[in-house]
């Protein structure tokens, strides 16, 4: 097998791992920036690049909780605005083009909450994107097949269907809210 990058990745990663801080995230952002420079011959790439799953666990430590998620986008596809509960994850661009827009959240004039956009990059192969817990955005795939990684510091989808702590927010009169409780 011909998995050297992803194996990398795996070591420098647990080798990093602490509490959340800026050194951690400056260095998880290094080892996925080596990440997607990776050579597309490795076995595992050539695979997502030949199978082009939506979404594929590519690693989940079973010591540290952190996963690594593998998804490809077509053009166009949009995923609206979301936080990511408690946890807080990395967007690596290893091909195609995503733009990724962020928000704070205020109380609108009707007392309820209420986005409003504060930015937004485009992110080429190559680029990567960290969001801390809080932080809420979307993406759009300007051009596809994109291939994106994401990691996250925890199991996201426990976070969201057994924890409740992910908002996602909804269009309603043209601004995004949450839906009335
Ligand atoms: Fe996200």
């Amino acid at each position: 097998m011909n998995n050297n990058a992803l194996e990398n990745w795996i070591g420098g990663v647990r080798a990093s791992w602490g509490p959340l801080s800026s050194a951690v995230v400056a260095d998880c952002r290094r080892h996925l920036e080596a990440l997607v420079r990776a050579p597309a011959t490795e076995d595992w790439l050539a695979a997502l690049h030949r199978d082009a799953p939506l979404s594929e666990e590519l690693y989940r430590d079973a010591d540290h909780g952190f996963v690594l998620l593998a998804h490809t986008e077509p053009a166009g596809l949009y995923r609206p605005p979301h936080d990511h509960g408690r946890g807080w994850v990395i967007y690596a661009i290893q091909q195609g083009e995503i733009e990724m827009a962020t928000y704070a959240r205020i109380e609108g004039a009707d007392g309820r909450p209420q986005l409003v956009k504060r930015d937004s990059a485009v992110l080429s192969a190559g680029m990567v994107q960290a969001y801390l817990p809080g932080d809420i955005h979307d993406t759009t795939c300007l051009r596809g097949p994109a291939l994106l990684f994401r990691f996250t510091e925890r199991d996201l989808r426990i976070e969201d269907r057994e924890a409740h702590q992910i908002t996602r927010y909804i269009a309603q009169g043209g601004i995004w809210t949450v839906e009335p409780s």
